[in-house]
């Protein structure tokens, strides 16, 4: 299982032909490694291996509303690492970014609350943030947000449809994801039987593989993503887009 060109020009061809033009990408963490975040599940850098120092009683205690109420201060301590602003997107946010200049993005879905697709370029009402995101905030209790025009206006745009989007993809590009956290996991297979299904990812993840027409480019998904900007004709721009 290693790259193959081949099957990436197929791809590009499908999006450069223009038969591929509702294109929903899904994410996960590590889409933003490179970048700087750690991952939840990876050996070693994950987070899930680091937590310690937080004296939790196990680590996704972390994320869990009722661990939350006991005791919030653990999910501060990280929120203030993982906090938007010192962090730059991956030329795999800036991918995404331009097939949304390009009109080729349908939807994107990410897991991630680190708003890199936002610093991107994504435009917000194109993001479902399955996992919330730090870009908006409500009591747990009261449920009064803290005002932000912005995160109201992705909500608004993007929440009542998630499940039925995936469906009228033409093309499913996954990034950086162990698909292992329901229900964002069953996405991938809310494709039709006839769309191909791209997977960028250190490992192979899901149902990857069962469907005649998945391509899985197992590496760093900046590479797989740099190659397939390559075989577009896209590299320059990419490039360009992604420094700013
Ligand atoms: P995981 O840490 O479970 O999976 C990250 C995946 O990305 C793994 O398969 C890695 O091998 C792969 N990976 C890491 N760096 C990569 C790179 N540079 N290029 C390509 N692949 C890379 O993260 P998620 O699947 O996002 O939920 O985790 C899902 C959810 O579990 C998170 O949203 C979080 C967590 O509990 C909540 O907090 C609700």
């Amino acid at each position: 299982d290693t790259l193959s060109d081949r099957s990436i020009a197929a791809v590009a061809e499908l999006i450069r032909s223009g038969r591929a033009r509702r294109i929903v990408v899904m994410t996960g963490a590590g889409i933003s490694t490179a970048a700087g975040i750690p991952d939840f599940r990876s050996p070693k850098t994950g987070l899930y291996h680091n937590l310690a120092r937080l004296n939790l009683p196990h680590p996704e205690a972390v994320f869990e509303v009722d661990f939350f109420r006991n005791d919030p201060r653990p999910f501060y301590v990280l929120a203030k690492e993982l906090y938007p602003g010192n962090f730059h997107p991956t030329i795999s946010h800036a991918f995404v970014a331009l097939l949304a200049k390009r009109k080729l993005l349908r939807l994107l879905f990410t897991q991630n609350i680190d708003c890199l697709e936002r610093a991107a370029g994504v435009p917000p009402e194109l993001i479902v943030e399955a996992h919330g995101s730090f870009a908006t905030q409500r009591c747990i209790d009261c449920k009064t947000p803290f005002p932000d025009a912005e995160m109201r206006q992705c909500v608004e745009s993007a929440s009542p449809p998630v499940c039925a989007l995936p469906q009228e993809a033409d093309l499913v590009i996954v990034i950086g994801t162990s698909l292992l956290v329901h229900p964002f996991a069953g996405l991938p297979r809310l494709a039709r039987d006839s769309v191909p299904r791209l997977l960028f990812n250190m490992e192979r993840v899901g149902d990857f593989g069962t469907r005649a027409d998945d391509v899985i480019c197992l590496g760093a998904c900046d590479d797989g993503i740099r190659k397939l900007a390559d075989e577009l004709g896209w590299r320059e721009e990419l490039e360009k887009l992604w420094v700013g």
